[in-house]
């Protein structure tokens, strides 16, 4: 199979086919997740939340997400890989947002990158495609701005939410992403627009979905409540844990390494 390009992407949505999206922040990860065929690799900021074990995306910087994108998009042969620009470049308007969209895109390889807001982020939108740059929008729960909204609420705004998607749409993005949003509401979303919607906690009717890969596997640390839009298809925290706890087992009681393993 060849790389998946923007333009194989813009006849998914008349075509009525779905778009399967995954965070994924390192190599080995990515070559699996491209090997089965997922289309669109995304190096979010979560990676503050489930790599860096933060409580918020917003210290993520420049330096760090390029690292991971850098290792996610060599090891994409078929995947389309967009990349996060974290906080708070897009914030301090189009000229800084170009600028940290142009070095993901020097230093990664990219194919797009995806940025936070609605109406109030358009002009930056259309700053970015001016630059050549593809933009992934991300409207309706905004983690850069917990500080602000005070916590993840599903969203439920209609005018507001529409007002935002079609000015993402009609600043050039080619997609947008829409967090926690009640499913009629994403329903009417993607009926509205051109652009192929991705949900996340966005029910059943966008043209696409992504999850964050650590949720999708249980691979966290503790044995936390998985969110309800989250479905978990592995256990990974049973697997690893089970998996040291035999290897620390077998050192302590001199079974690893036996010859097979010695040489
Ligand atoms: O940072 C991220 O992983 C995201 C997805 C949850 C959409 O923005």
């Amino acid at each position: 199979m060849s790389k998946l390009t923007l333009s194989k992407i813009r006849t998914f949505k008349p075509e009525g086919r779905k778009i399967v999206v995954l965070t994924v922040y390192d190599y080995p990860s990515a070559r699996l997740l491209d090997n089965a065929g997922i289309d669109w690799l995304l190096v979010g900021d979560s990676l503050g939340n489930v790599v860096q074990g933060k409580t918020t995306t917003l210290s993520v910087t420049l330096d760090e997400i390029i690292y991971h994108a850098e290792m996610v998009v060599r090891a994409a042969q078929q995947a389309f890989v967009v990349v996060d620009i974290p906080f708070p470049f897009c914030q301090l308007g189009s000229t800084e947002a170009v600028r940290a969209a142009a070095r993901i895109f020097k230093e990664t390889s990219a194919d797009a990158v995806k940025l936070e807001g609605g109406e109030n982020r358009a002009s930056t939108i259309a700053a970015l495609v001016d630059a050549g740059i593809p933009v992934l929008g991300h409207c309706g729960l905004r983690p850069q701005e917990i500080r602000q909204t005070g916590g993840y609420f599903v969203q439920r705004q209609r005018e507001l939410l529409f007002q935002d998607i079609k000015a993402v749409e009609n600043a050039g993005a080619f997609a947008v992403v829409l967090e926690c949003i009640e499913t009629e509401l994403a329903r009417e979303a993607t009926n509205l627009l051109q652009i192929p919607t991705i949900g996340i906690g966005a029910g059943p009717f966008c043209d696409g979905q992504v999850l964050v890969f650590h949720d999708l596997l249980g691979y966290k640390p503790e044995q936390t409540r998985t969110p309800k839009h989250v479905k978990q298809y592995a256990d990974l925290q049973t697997i690893i844990s089970n998996a040291v706890k035999n290897y620390a087992d077998d050192v302590r009681n001199a079974v690893f390494p036996g010859m097979e393993n010695s040489f």
